[in-house]
């Protein structure tokens, strides 16, 4: 840990209390005046630090920013979690991770970004990703996991994801089965998760899970092709500080906890209790570029390999595979 990181947390864990200077840099064994330097780095990047005579520093104020520090400041103390980044803009978060996979062969990584250019969604869609509106973050992993178990991932994301804008926000969460997250109606969050597979052990060699969670309306509201489906956490400008740190640091809190043990599926009761197709009636369709071409249907399950179970009008029952069909809430 670099020393900016060791001062950082020694004022965030005393948070109302000085600490002086001194005792900083005996503890972390350095300077007096590295310590001033550090506290001057922080205080660039938007930290109030109030520094009094003969008491020391004192943090007084988070800026609202993306900060690796503040999201390891929340994560589980017992996790042995990943590496983590965080930049201003990328073009896609998973481009990036997918572009550097090979520098992190072993270790997980999690790259966040307040921005993308070039956002991707499923079925070579758009992901809309403005700045300042959103937290999108891309997780690295060295699964070891089959081909067919690796859709576990995004399950467990989408249940690791609305849990934790439930802890954090408050707000009721509710999945669109396969992996759209859903508050008041509208689609808050998306997930696109990408993996290789390594031919010679037909295992995982690594896998990418990409989350873009929209946390504030855009101050011109959302482009007309997503705004009849695409929603936010809160209105434009009044999201609660900090409220991206935590929401990435809840979602790998609650991602590692079903991790561990994905092929067990874990997540798979949190996932279905908040499934709201359940018990709906849906349009089915076949073909997304044919939107007009469709059968309805009601949805009776989610079952244990995380097929939609659907009765059609004609009483017959029949099982849809993710990525098969696109579903549209009647
Ligand atoms: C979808 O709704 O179609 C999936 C959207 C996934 C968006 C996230 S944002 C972080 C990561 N980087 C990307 O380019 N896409 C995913």
């Amino acid at each position: 840990m670099s020393a900016r990181d060791k001062i950082f947390n020694a004022l965030i864990n005393n948070r109302d209390d000085y600490i002086s200077g001194g005792q900083m840099a005996a503890d972390f064994g350095i300077s007096r005046n590295a310590v001033w330097k550090n506290v001057k780095s922080l205080q660039e990047q938007g930290y109030v630090i109030e520094a009094v005579t003969n008491k020391g520093y004192r943090l007084v104020k988070c800026p609202d920013i993306l900060s690796p520090e503040l999201i390891k400041k929340e994560l589980n103390p017992a996790l042995s979690g990943p590496d983590i980044e965080v930049r201003a803009e990328v073009t896609s978060t998973n481009t990036v991770l997918k572009e550097t996979a090979s520098l992190h062969p072993d270790k997980d990584y999690l790259l966040v970004a307040g921005r993308q250019t070039m956002g991707r969604g499923r079925l070579g869609r758009k992901f809309y990703s403005p700045d300042g509106d959103g937290v999108y973050f891309s997780l690295l992993l060295h699964p070891k996991l089959t081909g067919a178990e690796s859709q576990y991932l995004t399950t467990a994301i989408a249940a690791a994801v609305a849990k934790a804008i439930e802890k954090v926000c408050g707000f009721n969460a509710v999945i669109k089965w396969v992996n759209d997250i859903f508050v008041n109606g509208k689609k808050v969050c998306g997930i696109l998760t990408e993996a290789v597979i390594d031919f010679e052990t037909a295992g995982l060699e690594y896998a990418i899970v990409g989350t873009g969670i929209n946390i504030t309306t855009p101050k011109d509201g959302y482009p007309d092709e997503i705004k009849d489906v695409a929603g936010a956490l809160y209105e434009h400008g009044k999201a609660i500080p900090g409220v991206r740190n935590s929401l990435v640091a809840a979602t790998i809190n609650y991602f590692y906890e079903y991790y561990e043990k994905l092929a067990e599926k874990p997540f798979l009761e949190e996932y279905k209790k908040r499934s709201f197709l359940i018990g709906e009636s849906v349009k089915v369709i076949g073909n997304i570029a044919a939107p007009d071409d469709y059968y309805e249907a009601r949805v009776l399950d989610i079952d244990n390999d995380l097929r939609l179970v659907i009765e059609t009008p004609d009483g017959g029952i029949k099982t849809l595979m993710t990525g098969e069909v696109s579903i549209r809430k009647i």
